[in-house]
Order: structure tokens, then sequence, then C-alpha cells
């Protein structure tokens, strides 16, 4: 149990002492109808907004010329919505750069994989290594922070914008090479065998002779397209570190850059050690053709706990972007349905978020984003059904400041990690459905539904005060790393993993002597010989032993990858019961010290592993917060010394009901209160319980 100390609340993320409710706001597009920046100001005080994010992509506005300044706009904004009350999220410009800029140092502008130039345009395309970029980007942040770094209407520093890609140019190679010097400590030898570089020949004689994995040369060294990764994700957090440091010259105002999620190309835990505080942007694929919306909430909130958790201390995040009613940038845009605006953004608050902020205010009136939704559309007035249901958003918001700086408190930790991503969508075999996101999503799922909180955590994180662990194809335990395993398991924790645990390690090679490798094998209690693989749409059946440790019954399908284990010593849960593997294990448990360790062989449906987790947390008293909670009504819990908050969203389109007796209710829409709680589609409430 912990202590209340531990629960009392983080402090607010910045001098908002609200939830934050606002978004980008490009007033540098329409410096030149003065009564449109009026009319905007305006427009935010009637939605109850009270925070804009300004200059994302202003750097042509404010250094027209190379060393020529235009702050006039700025400082009128700033002054403009300080006055009402409206707090600025002030960014830097670096994610787009003016023509000429590209013009004078070409080396600015991105390399492709295929070592190609880009040209000048579109944004978030420079070289993260070049000096000149980097002495640019701190000089123009330099004088944001000297500007308005003390100014009491700036709440919070957003760096850049959806930091991502890769650059291959002869500055980031040359780099590289450093990187690798370093990392294998100035030895060729050293790479050489964690490389495994005798394989088609490909042994280095010295640093110099490495490229990085250009798309026409050399990428078949699974070694050097993961230390590739790993160097790209550094360089990115350098040049982050960059900007910081120029803003952090002149002011003491928390500095986030906003984030993507499970984006795969960066480690988001990396860069996250270079801000005060996490934000990102959230655009779910919400009432997509045949996917219940239920599961889409699944998907969503998975990202909100990751990103709630790639934060050092696991404070609140901040939603930096999220769209009001639709994106422009799917294959098929759809609305959001009424109701669903306000469902999607508490469901972010319920996973953590003390903010709700839009891409974007205003729609531009030209470019690529001009069908992008927004709060306030071309029509240009409040009288839209999108601006009434924000608005409607921005009073309930109103009415949850005691929800700032709450906490999520979990007992249950799944493990995502970008290393293990990168190495399992890259080593070829097996099947190509590897569906790693998917598939810790399908384990995280049942927790989700219930309102039963989640920590996403990553291999070098602690496995201290978790009472589960689940471990969804943990491919990657680098040299050393199995002990953490065994001592968690020893001292009595739970731990699930499945197919494909501990195959190789931090560099990719291979473990000897046995999969699970690093010690996992004698863990838990298997020996997983072979794998095979299945075509799409081919199933092989399992059942359940009578009598097992976890009281399921019936029969279950399996797709994708099925290994073959042998118990060593492991109770065997199912067994596989077609395929030449018939009668061989695919689900078993291993009590190891004071703990088990549970392993599943195969792929199962999320349907499958839900009923799973569903009686695993019934022995491990592990217990939803709301006890009748109906299908595809999702609860999240938040909370402090005092007080439990209990989110209860209904993502069905058709009413549900659930009892929610013990609690008051904060605020709700589309929810009526009798016997039970009533919930219309879409629906959503805030309750509180004192402890
Ligand atoms: C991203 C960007 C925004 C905008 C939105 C559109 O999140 O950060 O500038 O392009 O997408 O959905
Ligand atoms: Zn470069």
């Amino acid at each position: 149990m912990k202590n209340d100390d531990m629960l009392s609340k983080f402090p607010p993320l910045t001098s908002c002492r609200h939830i934050i409710h606002g978004g980008d706001y490009n007033p540098d597009q329409w410096l030149s109808s003065p009564e449109v920046l009026e009319r905007d100001v305006e427009l935010m005080r009637l939605a109850h907004i009270n925070s804009a994010t300004v200059a994302i992509f202003a750097w042509s506005a404010i250094e027209p010329e190379e060393g020529v300044y235009n702050f006039g706009w700025l400082d009128d904004t700033i002054e403009r919505l300080y006055n009402n009350g409206i707090g600025v999220v002030l960014s830097t410009p670096s994610g787009a750069r003016p023509a000429w800029l590209d013009i004078a140092h070409p080396e600015i502008m991105r390399t492709s994989a295929n070592g190609v130039r880009i040209r000048h345009g579109r944004r978030q395309n420079h070289c993260y290594t070049s000096p000149y970029y980097r002495k640019k980007t701190a000089e123009i942040d330099g004088k944001l922070s000297e500007r308005y770094g003390r100014h009491p209407g700036v709440i919070l520093w957003h760096i850049s914008n959806e930091y991502s890609g890769e650059c291959y140019c002869e500055l980031c190679r040359a780099e590289f090479r450093n990187f690798l010097k370093e990392r294998y400590h100035g030895d060729i030898e050293e790479l050489n065998h964690m490389w495994w570089t005798g394989f088609w020949s490909h042994r280095y004689r010295n640093f110099d002779e490495i490229d990085p994995p250009y798309s026409n040369g050399e990428n078949s060294v699974h070694g050097l397209n993961i230390d590739w990764k790993r160097f790209v994700t550094r360089q990115t957090a350098a040049f982050m570190r960059n900007e910081a440091e120029a803003l952090r010259m002149h002011s003491d105002i928390p500095i986030t850059t906003n984030l993507m999620g499970t984006y795969e190309g960066l480690d988001y835990r990396v860069l996250a050690k270079e801000a005060d505080l996490v934000s990102w942007d959230n655009y779910p694929r919400w009432h997509e053709y045949g996917v219940p919306e239920s599961d889409t909430a699944v998907t969503a909130a998975f990202s909100h706990d990751l990103m709630r958790c790639v934060d050092p201390e696991k404070k609140p995040f901040l939603l930096m972007e999220s769209t009001p009613s639709l994106v422009n940038w799917m294959p098929v845009n759809k609305l959001k349905r009424p109701g669903m605006h306000i469902l999607s953004s508490l469901h972010a608050v319920a996973h953590g978020a003390d903010s709700v902020q839009y891409f974007q205010f205003r729609k531009s009136r030209g470019a690529a984003e001009k069908f992008h939704g927004a709060v306030v559309d071309h029509e240009g007035s409040e009288n839209t059904r999108v601006f009434a249901e924000v608005k409607r958003l921005g009073e309930m918001l109103e009415g949850l400041d005691e929800i700032v700086g709450t906490r999520t408190v979990s007992r249950v930790a799944l493990l995502y990690d970008w290393d293990n991503r990168w190495a399992i969508e890259d080593f070829q075999g097996l099947t190509q459905n590897r569906k790693y996101p998917e598939t810790c999503i399908d384990h995280y799922s049942y927790f989700c539904k219930m309102g039963i909180n989640v920590d996403i955590i990553g291999r070098n994180d602690s496995f201290e005060g978790y009472d589960l662990i689940i471990a969804p194809m943990l491919y990657m335990v680098g040299d050393g790393e199995g002990e953490k395993y065994r001592r968690y398991v020893r001292d009595g924790g739970t731990i699930v993993a499945t197919y494909l645990l501990s195959y190789v390690n931090q560099s990719d090679l291979c473990h000897l002597g046995g999969f699970p490798g690093e010690g996992l094998r004698e863990l838990f209690g298997i020996w997983n010989e072979e794998a095979d693989s299945l075509y799409p749409g081919e199933k092989v059946i399992a059942h359940y032993k009578s009598g097992n440790d976890l009281g399921l019954k019936g029969r279950f399908e399996l797709s994708d990858i099925c290994e073959l284990i042998h118990s060593e010593g492991a109770e065997v849960i199912a067994e596989y019961d077609t395929e030449f593997y018939s009668g061989m294990p695919v689900v078993t448990v291993n009590r190891y010290g004071k703990g088990k360790a549970y392993y599943i062989a195969a792929r199962c449906s999320r349907g499958e592993t839900e009923e799973f987790y569903r009686a695993l947390s019934g022995t491990l008293g592990i217990a939803p917060p709301l006890p009748d909670l109906p299908d595809g009504v999702h609860a999240a819990v938040r909370s402090d010394a005092d007080n439990d908050y209990v989110f209860v969203m209904n993502f069905n389109r058709t009413p549900a009901e659930t009892d929610i007796s013990g609690y008051d209710m904060i605020v709700s829409e589309r929810c009526s209160c009798g016997d039970k709680m009533r919930l219309e589609p879409f629906g959503t409430a805030v309750l509180r319980k004192n402890k």
C-alpha cells in the first residue's frame, strides 16, 4: 500500500492552476486582418479557452530577413491574450525554416536515406547535426527567451514541433562514426563482434569504413540498424537540448516538446529527459468503419498511459493537440459524432492529461491544412456545432480544478520498449505480422476497459511497487538484464511474458543455450525449441487443461506465431490441440521463489487475452473500481491523498447503466442519475469518492 505522501498531488505543470484548455493559434497568418485578431480573443473567451499556443511555425514572421527581427506582432499577440486572461504557450520556430536560411546554408536541409538532399519546403526536415542550424535556432530561441522569458502571460515553452525523421548527410555520417567509437570504446573488433560482421564478409577495419544504413547501401546488419536508431534519438535529443539551453539562459518557464505517442522513430524515454514535462498530439481514428469506438479508445488510452510514463516522474502530461472535429490527413476524415469531442477529451484527462488543447483554433485560409478541423470555422462565428461542443467542454473543464496534479496509481505495469520494437520490426524470419504495439495493446485492453490503471514502462525502468508485470513480445533482453526479472519474481512478483521472449541481446545477437535466454529459461521453467508461423487467417486450436492454476476453461484459437515449448518444471495451463505439436504446452506457469511466471507461447485474440487477465487479476486481488461496468463503458482513476476520481465513459452507440453508489458526480455530459447512472451514447461522467 502506498503511503499518503506518495499520493499527494503533483504541483500544477505550469503557472495555470486550471485544466489548460486551448490550442495552436496562428495570428501570424492573419496579420493583415486586425479585426480577425480582435475577434479571436472574443471567441476564445466565449469558448472558455484559457490558453493559446503561439508561433510554432512563425520564423519568417519573426525574422523575415536574416538579422532583421519583427517582434511587434508577437508583442501585441501576447499582450492581447494576457489582458484577456489567456496564457501563452510560446513556441520556438525550428520546425520550419524561411527560404533565406535554406538558400544560404543548404546543408541544413535533410539528406534522405538514399543519400539525396531534399529541397527547401514543407517542415520538420532539418539536419539535427548541422552546427550552423544549431547556432541559428539557439540564436532565435535566445532572442525569444530574452524578450518573453519572464512575461507573466507566458506559461510554457513549446520547443519545435513533433521532432521526427532521420538525416543521412555527411555531417550525420561523421557524427554516427563518433557515436559508435564511443559506444564500442574505440575498439572496432568489439563492434565487429556485436554486429556479427563476419556474416556476408562485412567486417570493418576501422570506424571510418562505416556508413549509416542507406536505403541503397548496407542495411542488412541488424546491429548497425539498431545503433543507427539509437543515434537518431541521441542527435534529436542533443538538438532539443541545444534549444532548451538557449531558452533557459533567460527564463525559468517550464519546457516541453510535443511527442506523438507510439511513434516508432524516437525513443521518447530519452527525449522526455530534455523536457520539464511531457506533452503529446493525439489523433485517434474515432468512428473508423467497422471498428467499435471501444477498441479505438483502448488504443488511445495506451498512448496516453505511455506518454504519462515516459516522464521520469510519471507526472500528468499535456494533451498538446487533438482535433475539435476532424483531421485532413487520413484516407477518410470522419467528423467526431455529437458527444465524442467531450468524451475523447475527458478520456485523455482520465488517463493523466492536465489539459485539452487543439490543433487548431482557427482554420487557415489557404495551404495544406485549410480543411483541418478547428474551433473556429471559415464561417467565422460561434454559431457552429463544433464551437458549441468545445464551449460546453470548456465549462466542464472549469469544474475540474481539483483534478489538476492528481496521480495515476498503478499496481500493474506493461513493458513497451523502443529498442525492442526496432529489433522486432527489423529481423527477417517468422511472419511479417509482427504487430508489436498491437500485441501490447491486446494485453493492456482488459485493464483499460475495467478502469484498472496500468503504467507503460521500459526495460530499464524499475519494477518496484508493481504486483504484476506484463512483458508482451520481449524479444530483446540485454546481457545481464535477466537477473532483474528473476529477482522481481523471486521476491513475490507475478510476471506474464509471451512468445518471442528473450531471443536476442541489446545488439540483436541471439542468446545461446536455448530461448528464452539470459536465465529466463529457468525463471519461466520452459524451453522454447522452435517457432511456427501461420498464414493470415490460418488458426491453430488449443484448450485449457482442467483444474489449471487460473480456473480457465474451454478451447481457443491461435494465430500468426506458435512456439513449440517444453515444460522444464512449469505447470501446463493450456495445450495445443491441432498441428503436429498437438499436446505441447501453450500457456504455462512456473512458481519461482515467492512469485509466479506465466508464459503464453502463441498469439491469442484480444478477447481471449482479456479473459486470461480477468482470471489472473482475480487471483491477485486486482479489482476494478466499479463492479458492474457494462461492455464498452470504460473507466480510469486519478487520485490524491483524500479522493479517488473515477472517470466513466460510454464508448457505445447505445445507452448503458452502471451502479455508482458511494460516489459524488462532479461533472457529466449525456448522463442522468436514477438508481443507477444512465449514460447516453458517448456519455461521460467524472465521479469522486472520499477515501
Ligand atoms: C500535427 C502537427 C500540427 C498539425 C496536425 C494536424 O500534429 O503538429 O501542426 O499539422 O498534425 O493534424
Ligand atoms: Zn544531417
